[in-house]
Formats: C-alpha cells, sequence, structure tokens
C-alpha cells in the first residue's frame, strides 16, 4: 500500500481541495436521493417479497423486452425469476413495480375486490386507440351499465343463431381447404374464421373487401393499444390512431344507415339500437356502441383464434384425447344425419369436447396474466403490497401448479371430470370483469372441434414448438400448418 508522510499527505488535500468536496457532496446528495426515492416508491417496505429492483425506472424492463423478443415468449421472464426467488418475486418494469400473484387464494382475493382495492391501470395509448367508453377503460359506473347493456347477446340462449351461422360458414372452409389438399395455417385460418363470424354476429358485414380492410384497421388498433402515445407519422401509436378514425366512420355510416331505415338487421348492433326511445340509463350512446364494437372485435378474435390453433396442436399430440373426441362427436353427427347442421342444443352433448376446450385453455393461458393497480396498501398470501403497486393475478401459474393439476404439463382433458377448487381455473378471469365474451369464445371451439374431428383427420407440418416473437398471446411461430384428409 502507498504510504506518505504527513506533510506530503496534508499538501495532497489542500491542492485538490476542491476535488475531494465535489466528491464528497455526490456521493452525499446520490445516498440521500437514493433513500428518499426508495422510500417514496416503497421499495424499503416489501422486503417480504424477494426480488431485483434494477436501476430506478429502467429496473429489468430489458429482461422483459428482451424475453417478449425471443421465441420463448414473454412468460419465460417470469419462469426465470421464479426459478431464482421462489413463486413470490416483484419486479420493476418501465418504472413500475410489478408482483405476480401465484396463488387461488391471491386470484380469489384480488378477483372479489375488483373496482374497490383493485383496478386496471390507465393505460393511455389504450384509451386512446380503442376508446375512452371502452369496457376496458371507463371508471366502474359506467363500467357496470355499459357491461349490464352489451351482455344478453352473449348469453347463452342468445348465441343459437351464432352457432348455426358458425357452423355452416366453417364447414364450407374446411371443405375448401380440405379438397385443395395443401397444407395451411390453422392460425391464419382460425383468425379469419373468428374475426368473420365475429363481424357478422355484431354488425352483418360479409362483404370480403369490406371486412379484410376492417381487419386490417383493428389489426392496426391492437397493436396500437399497448405502444408508446407520440403522434408522429410511421409510429404504431399513429397508425392504430388513423385506423380508429377509419373504423369509427364506418361503424358511423352504419349506424346511420340502420337509423334512417336504409337498413335493417337482426344483429347485435340492431339490438343496441332498438334501446333509442329508452331512459338514458338504460341504453348506450353512440360513443358507447362504437368503442364496444371495436373492443369486442379486438378482445375477441386473437383470444378465440390461437385458442383453436392451440387446440389442433395438443390434440395432434394427444391421439387417446383425439380419438375420444372423435366418438363423443361422430355419434352427436350420425344421431343428426346426413347434411345436419350443428344446434345450440347439439353443444350440451359434447361433455368431452369441453374438458378438451377447459384443457386447452388452461395449458395454452392465451392470457397469461391478468393486470391491476392496487388502490390502497394491503396483504396477500401475507406479503406486503404498496398502493401503487402493480399485481398481476398469474393465471399461468396457477394453471400449472402441480398441487392444482397431477402432471400439469400432460394434456390430460379427463382431469376436469373432478370438481376444481375455486380459482384454479381462471382462464375467462373472475368478478365484475369476468370475460364478457365467455359464452361465445366455449360455442365457437366446440363447433370447430366437432367439424374438425369428426369431418377430418389431420397432420402437423411444423413441429417447431417456438413461440412468436413480440406477441402477448402465445402463438405458435409456426402459425401451426396442417394438412386435412377428409373421412370418406
Ligand atoms: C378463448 C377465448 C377467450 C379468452 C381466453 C378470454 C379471456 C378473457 C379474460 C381472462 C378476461 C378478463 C381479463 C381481466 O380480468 O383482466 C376477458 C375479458 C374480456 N373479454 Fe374475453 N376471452 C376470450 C374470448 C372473448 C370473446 C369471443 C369476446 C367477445 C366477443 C371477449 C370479450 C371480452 C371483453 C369485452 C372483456 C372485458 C370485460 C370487462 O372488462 O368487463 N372475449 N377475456
Amino acid at each position: 500500500m502507498l504510504k506518505l508522510p504527513e506533510k506530503d499527505l496534508v499538501f495532497l488535500v489542500k491542492e485538490n481541495y476542491d476535488l475531494i468536496a465535489v466528491a464528497f457532496f455526490s456521493v452525499a446528495i446520490t445516498y440521500v436521493l437514493s433513500k428518499t426515492w426508495r422510500r417514496a416508491s416503497g421499495v424499503d417496505h416489501g422486503e417480504g417479497i424477494p426480488g431485483s429492483l434494477g436501476l430506478p425506472f429502467v429496473g429489468e424492463t430489458f429482461s422483459f423486452l428482451s424475453a417478449t423478443n425471443s421465441t420463448r415468449g414473454c412468460y419465460d421472464f417470469v419462469r426465470l425469476r421464479r426459478s431464482w426467488y421462489g413463486k413470490w418475486f416483484r419486479t420493476r418494469i418501465f418504472g413500475k413495480i410489478h408482483v405476480f400473484v401465484p396463488s387461488t387464494e391471491g386470484a380469489r382475493k384480488i378477483f372479489s375486490s375488483d373496482f374497490a382495492d383493485f383496478n386496471k391501470g390507465y393505460v393511455k395509448s389504450m384509451a386512446d386507440a380503442v376508446g375512452q367508453k371502452s369496457l376496458l377503460c371507463v371508471p366502474q359506473e359506467s363500467h357496470k351499465r355499459i357491461r349490464r347493456l352489451l351482455s344478453d347477446p352473449f348469453s347463452m340462449p342468445s348465441l343459437s343463431k351464432f352457432v348455426s351461422k358458425f357452423d355452416q360458414m366453417l364447414s364450407q372452409r374446411l371443405k375448401k381447404v380440405a379438397e385443395v389438399g395443401k397444407s395451411f395455417m390453422v392460425l391464419d385460418f382460425s383468425m379469419k374464421m373468428t374475426f368473420d363470424a365475429m363481424c357478422n354476429m355484431l354488425l352483418s358485414i360479409s362483404d370480403e373487401s369490406l371486412l379484410r380492410g376492417i381487419e386490417k384497421d383493428c389489426t392496426a388498433v391492437s397493436d396500437a393499444m399497448l405502444s408508446f402515445p407520440v403522434m408522429i407519422p410511421g409510429t404504431r401509436y399513429y397508425k392504430g390512431l388513423k385506423a380508429r378514425q377509419r373504423l369509427m366512420e364506418t361503424f358511423g355510416g352504419i349506424i346511420a344507415k340502420r337509423r334512417n331505415g336504409t337498413e335493417h338487421q337482426d344483429d347485435f348492433l340492431q339490438s343496441m339500437l332498438q334501446r333509442d326511445s329508452y331512459p338514458s340509463s338504460e341504453k348506450l350512446d353512440d360513443a358507447e356502441i362504437m368503442d364496444n364494437l371495436l373492443t369486442l372485435i379486438i378482445a375477441g378474435q386473437t383470444t378465440t383464434a390461437a385458442a383453436m390453433m392451440w387446440s389442433v396442436k395438443f390434440l395432434d399430440e394427444n391421439k387417446e384425447a383425439q380419438d375420444n373426441l372423435r366418438e363423443e362427436q361422430l355419434v352427436i353427427g350420425k344421431n343428426k344425419g346426413e347434411g345436419y347442421s350443428l344446434a345450440l342444443e347439439d353443444l350440451n352433448g359434447m361433455s368431452f369436447g369441453l374438458k378438451v376446450v377447459k384443457e386447452t385453455l388452461r395449458m395454452s393461458n392465451v392470457l397469461l396474466w391478468f393486470p391491476r393497480v392496487a388502490l390502497n396498501d394491503c396483504t396477500i398470501d401475507g406479503f406486503e403490497i404498496k398502493k401503487g403497486w402493480h399485481v398481476n393475478i398469474d393465471a399461468t401459474c396457477i394453471h400449472y401448479d402441480p398441487e392444482l393439476y397431477k402432471d400439469p404439463l400432460q394434456f390430460n382433458p379427463s382431469r376436469f371430470e373432478e370438481m376444481q377448487k375455486p380459482y384454479s381455473f381462471i382462464a375467462f378471469g373472475s368478478g365484475p370483469r369476468t370475460c364478457l365474451g365467455m359464452n361465445m369464445a366455449k360455442v365457437t371451439m366446440l363447433v370447430f372441434l366437432h367439424r374438425l374431428s369428426s369431418g377430418y383427420m389431420w397432420t402437423v407440418d411444423d413441429m417447431d414448438s417456438s413461440l412468436e416473437k413480440k406477441a402477448h398471446i402465445p402463438r405458435l411461430r409456426s402459425g401451426c400448418p396442417i394438412t386435412l384428409k377428409a373421412f370418406s
């Protein structure tokens, strides 16, 4: 070690006094600021939950983005931290502290006091893209009213017409791709199928070029929902907002035609407009109708289409389940007779089919977790949560918990013969924000499974199981190409 005589040391200090003073104050200020910031953000109080918050604001954002940009998918970020810290961990993404809630008890606590102690965080880009009056963005009082007024067309009995229309549309399209005999992507097929069926049910649109135009704009809006909100040409946000303007014009045009009597249809929109003369608490205004039309299309298309794709993949890997499904569905078909069309009541006989739907949703976790913000300090499973922290109900962790599901990585629809513990199956969420399209999604999938398994055998033409990059809904990168062979 360097040893200086005392007089040299005094000389050195005198000569560099300014430098030493600046260095000393910098260290002190950094220490005080970091302490104040840690206290303000609640970091020092959450010692109970392990995890790394990294640097202020940045936190672990780059690791999260890197997982999202990889073919392992964004849940890999969560999986990795669980392996480091255990079931409960916290992190910081884009300046916010996130806790991933892994238990049924945690899910119960959050779902059952949604809006009171927890709420969806306000995301500007989402509200701008999908609309301020969307169910996804409105405050509690409007949410309750809008949801009540939107619900009826999505109740099981109201879906009878949808079932027979969807069945017809699907049968024709499957027949066509089977006749061509070439490999096709299930994902592209199911995206188009669900989109066209939903636009038909909501707005009675069947014109092909109009449908493709609306679909393109809805995709742009969906891409803008989680983008950086700056109105600069070329950005996802800009493109999404422009697409929204076009969609609002299209929807507005259709509403005007219905009102002036040029057009009348038996569909969702007509049922909303029939309430025009009702008191304001019993009807939706035009902005509410249009924002929620857009919300329903966006919330319904990608989720249902991804689930349809995963069912094909899982059934291909589990021939026993596929055989059981086919057996059940062939009996239903035989009982109906030649050239039959499915009716809503026929779906009641699809008990194994329904288990395939649930098992597909359990394993695919189309929505990986459900984000909320804590409105007050609270404890969940004994862990202290601070007001303002983001608590994500981790559906994936719950669905893969070996204490709730034996051999959770095994696709086994029969497991649903047993009663499920409360909050152990939450693919459609729970509480006041339970999926509005849950019944529609179930009947869509049942009809799809029926027509596919009773009419065709299929081979998956690309076994690669890597995931699409930059996607928030897990989907196969390959799009799941298959070739169909009709039963003669
Ligand atoms: C397999 C398909 C589907 C899955 C897995 C699914 C899942 C979910 C989940 C988990 C939620 C609640 C999210 C949360 O609590 O934060 C939700 C909400 C919602 N879903 Fe679905 N969904 C599907 C299909 C559909 C369809 C077909 C529609 C419309 C026709 C739809 C419309 C909605 C709407 C509007 C909400 C918001 C409800 C509210 O905030 O009150 N979903 N969905």
